[in-house]
């Protein structure tokens, strides 16, 4: 019986290595037992928290595993295709205590059967399929469900802890580098802890779930963004446990809402099928009716904003119109010096026939209470005036207006800015920024500043509400809502709305 000793789980070079000079002695598989010996190679503990330090590994900063070369075996000339190098690199991952005998068992057999690893109904090859799969899984859920928490201010340090299925903490750190560039944070998990500072990633032994960073302040804030943004109707139980895991639940701060939520669902989404649309207001379809009747809708340019409201009732421009409860138009003081548009009216603003009262209306209005813009000194409305959607049984799914459709729709926008005149028009996302700009316009590039437009009206581009809700990622959702009100407060400035 031989025994081998591998410096830790996850070691992949050096079960090459072993795998290699095995082979070449002609080493059976059944008489070879895999171990790990830790201590003797492992790196120090994590240490308090976030930190990490010591003596620690360095991985390869950010770069993606160098392509696998083909695994050469002295001796009878014999070499493996890469793609069993990839899979094995993979496999190495695996929690299963076989899974180093599998690779040499497979290894072994591609001596005499070198297209072994193409044939998926193989059991050893099957097996080794699976776990590949689920080590991928197990990045894949990393990726989505590690949530920084702001540990330290002075400078800034985020940490995060996490339990993945398989030892794929190391594999999984590089996205985290190359997505949080410019943060310093650690991320903690029972296998190993990998920290970023802004240049190296260095990687030390797991830490203990006492480590775990407590929850922070933006968290709450978290919680109510999901809470309003949840829409009932919209659930589908099983989807959301399958993408969304229980063991991972532990560590979303959202995830304390979901019983509850599901708990309350089917109530909810029978009041909201209930619920009736606020029809237009009197006032608006009289108008759009006398304009109808005496053909004073004939296409002229509106001459108030009464009748933007009236002629995007009856407004054919595209076929909008058919799906909507009523036409959008903008709402808010008729010369208001800051002009908001957003990209079209959503399910809520559909009944209510309002802009932005709905879950993005709510971060919408966060966001410019905090930039200390008043809304009411301001005029919002949309680039498209009818709610764009597709039915899903009684649900109504929010499709993004394509390019005819908000062309036709400028029509009504630019009646509304020649009307209102204001100084500075915020465009909130990209469909907005399209409208306003008049070509494409990417907001990443462009936000932050003021821009100047042919008309002498300042232009300021930033992200739609919506975008922010959407925002898997807590530090990422964070710092973008910061740059929105940091935005908004830009805009008011240029419009003299701040004290
Ligand atoms: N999203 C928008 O772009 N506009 C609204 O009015 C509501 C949601």
């Amino acid at each position: 019986m031989r025994v081998v000793r591998l410096a830790s789980e996850i070691d992949f070079d050096g079960w090459r290595v072993a795998a290699r000079d095995l082979r070449t002695e002609g080493i059976p598989p059944e008489t070879i037992v895999w171990t790990v010996e830790r201590d003797l190679f492992s790196p120090p503990p994590c240490g308090e928290g976030a930190g990490g330090g010591g003596a620690s590994a360095e991985m390869a900063g950010s770069e993606p595993s160098p392509p696998p070369q083909p695994l050469p075996v002295r001796g009878r000339g014999f070499t493996v295709p890469p793609a069993f190098v990839e899979l094995a690199r993979s496999v190495v991952l695996h929690r299963s205590g076989e899974r180093f005998a599998l690779l040499y068992r497979l290894l072994w057999r591609l001596e005499r059967e070198p297209r072994l690893i193409d044939n998926p109904a193989d059991p050893d090859v099957a097996k080794a399929r699976d776990m590949e799969k689920a080590v991928s899984r197990a990045i894949h859920k990393m990726h989505a469900f590690v949530r920084f928490r702001l540990i330290e201010t002075e400078p800034e340090a985020y940490a995060a802890w996490f339990e993945p299925a398989h030892r794929v903490t190391e594999a999984a750190a590089p996205f985290f580098a190359r997505r949080f560039t410019t943060m310093t944070w650690t991320i903690l998990t029972p296998d190993a802890c990998v920290a970023w500072d802004g240049q190296t990633l260095k990687v030390s032994d797991g830490a203990d779930p006492a480590d775990a960073p407590a929850e922070d302040a933006q968290e709450e804030l978290w919680r109510t963004y999901y809470a309003s943004i949840f829409n009932p109707a919209r659930l589908n139980e099983k989807m959301m446990r399958q993408e969304m895991p229980k063991r991972y639940w532990r560590n979303l701060p959202e995830a304390r809402l979901i019983p509850q939520l599901i708990e309350t669902a089917q109530e909810r989404a029978a009041a909201m099928v209930a619920a009736t649309p606020s029809p237009a207001p009197d006032r608006v379809l009289k108008a759009a009716l006398r304009q109808a009747r005496d053909g004073s809708y004939n296409g002229d340019v509106p001459t108030s904003l009464e009748a933007v409201a009236a002629g995007v009732q009856l407004c054919r421009r595209c076929d909008l119109w058919r799906d909507a409860t009523q036409g959008v138009s903008g709402q808010g003081a008729a010369h208001a010096r800051l002009m908001f548009v957003g990209e079209q009216p959503g399910d809520q603003e559909d009944l209510a026939g309002r802009p932005f009262v709905g879950p993005a209306g709510q971060v919408f209005d966060e966001a410019l209470a905090q930039a200390g813009v008043p809304r009411d000194r301001t005029y919002v409305t949309n680039a498209v005036k009818h709610f764009k959607h597709e039915p899903r049984g009684k649900r109504r799914i929010h499709k993004t207006p394509d390019r005819g459709e908000v062309q036709a729709c400028r029509w009504w926008l630019d009646a509304e800015r020649r009307l209102v005149r204001p100084r500075v028009i915020v465009a909130l996302g990209a469909t907005a920024a399209h409208a306003v700009m008049g070509k494409a316009t990417p907001i990443g590039a462009n936000r932050g500043k003021a821009l100047q437009l042919p008309d002498q009206t300042r232009a300021v581009l930033t992200y739609h509400p919506s975008f922010l809700l959407r925002l898997p990622d807590a530090a990422a959702r964070e710092r973008a809502r910061a740059e929105f009100v940091e935005d908004l407060r830009l805009a008011g400035e240029l419009a003299g709305l701040l004290d």
